[in-house]
């Protein structure tokens, strides 16, 4: 009888391979451990067997059924994770196309921007975001009870320590470092505790530039060079038929200052809902850098003369692809993402 188990045994394991889908899994448990089942059958014989022999073979028949139950169940749950991906594996079937990612197009405007400042020897460098009170305000001219503080509302980490408000704070960092000649773009976060909406955000991207030479004619830099270098990048990167002008603004940085605009990129000037029925749109500030500025980081203003610039990222972009609502660009919805 203990050979009989054995065989059993044998073509239990044998016939557990061959198994393919709950329903065969079951049939097979019944065949062997069902009530009226063939291990059922020689359980029942031990009955007949001398005592010896009755043990030794009572014991071989356990392990048969605890080793078959085992198996059973290691199967149950097998199928139950094939069945879920697919009752039937189809090997023909094509496989799935993986999402490819995308340049954010936030980033992608800054490198547009910066290549085309690159093409007129700008150098791309950057500063800290959390900076000192000094950096932000102090060095740009704004001393401490400035009405333009206003202007830079800001984040405070501490007494002197923020989170910038503007990209112009790395145009001291690099005067500090370096003599001029100097050309530099400086891309970056900046923050402001503004609530959001479809125009604010309390973070967003500005683009800082920033030349300086020596005053005398031939190394000077003057207005006409910031104009012509805005001029050139504009029509560069908004399209050659864009129109720029220059309007007198006021920046304590730069003296003076200008507030650039280009003319709508959806009218084409004519005037529409973006552009508030002007046909012009605000898109950059500009100056000569303030004599000040230049005190500030040890230049001699005497000897030195240089222009900068300004510009929010988020509002170049939503001009150059017709997005209305800032917001876009921080949802990362693929939807959204997947069209640049
Ligand atoms: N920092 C100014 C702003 O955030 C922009 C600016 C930069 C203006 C450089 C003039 C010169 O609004």
């Amino acid at each position: 009888m203990k050979e009989a188990l054995l065989e059993l045994r044998a073509k239990a394991l044998e016939g557990l391979k061959s198994l393919r889908s709950a329903e065969e899994l079951e049939l097979f448990r019944v065949k062997y451990l069902g009530r009226k089942g063939l291990l059922s059958e020689y359980m029942a014989q031990l009955s007949t067997l001398p005592p010896d022999e009755k043990r030794v073979v009572g014991k071989l028949a356990n392990e048969i059924k605890v080793e078959l139950t085992e198996k059973i169940s290691v199967g149950e749950s097998l199928l139950a994770v094939v069945t879920k991906v697919s009752p039937v594996i189809d090997v023909s079937l094509p496989g799935l196309k993986p999402h490819r990612g995308r340049t954010h197009p936030l980033v992608q405007t800054i490198q547009d921007i910066k290549e085309i400042f690159g093409r007129m020897g700008f150098q791309v460098v950057s500063g800290p975001e959390v900076e000192l009170e000094y950096y932000n305000f102090e060095a740009l001219n704004i001393p401490p009870d400035h009405p333009s503080r206003d202007d830079f509302d800001t984040f405070y980490v501490s007494d002197d320590v923020l989170l910038r408000s503007q990209t112009s704070t790395v145009q001291i960092r690099v005067m500090q470092k370096q003599k001029p000649p100097i050309r530099i773009i400086a891309p970056g976060k900046v923050f402001r505790p503004d609530t959001v909406d479809a125009r604010h955000s309390f973070m967003f991207h500005q683009i800082e530039g920033l030349m300086v030479g020596g005053s005398t004619a031939g190394e000077g830099v003057n207005f006409g060079h910031l104009k012509g270098v805005l001029s050139l990048f504009i029509k560069t990167y908004f399209g050659p038929n864009t129109r720029m002008r220059l309007r007198p603004s006021f920046f304590p940085f730069t003296e003076p200052s200008a507030e650039v605009e280009i003319s709508c990129s959806l009218c084409k000037g004519k005037g529409c809902s973006v552009c508030g029925g002007s046909g012009w749109l605000e898109i950059l500030g500009a100056g000569m850098v303030h004599p000040n500025v230049f005190k500030a980081v040890g230049y001699d203003p005497e000897q030195y003369i240089g222009f900068a610039f300004g510009m929010g990222v988020e509002r170049i972009a939503m001009l150059k692809y017709g997005i209305d609502d800032i917001r876009l660009f921080f949802e990362n919805d693929v939807r959204f993402l997947s069209q640049f």
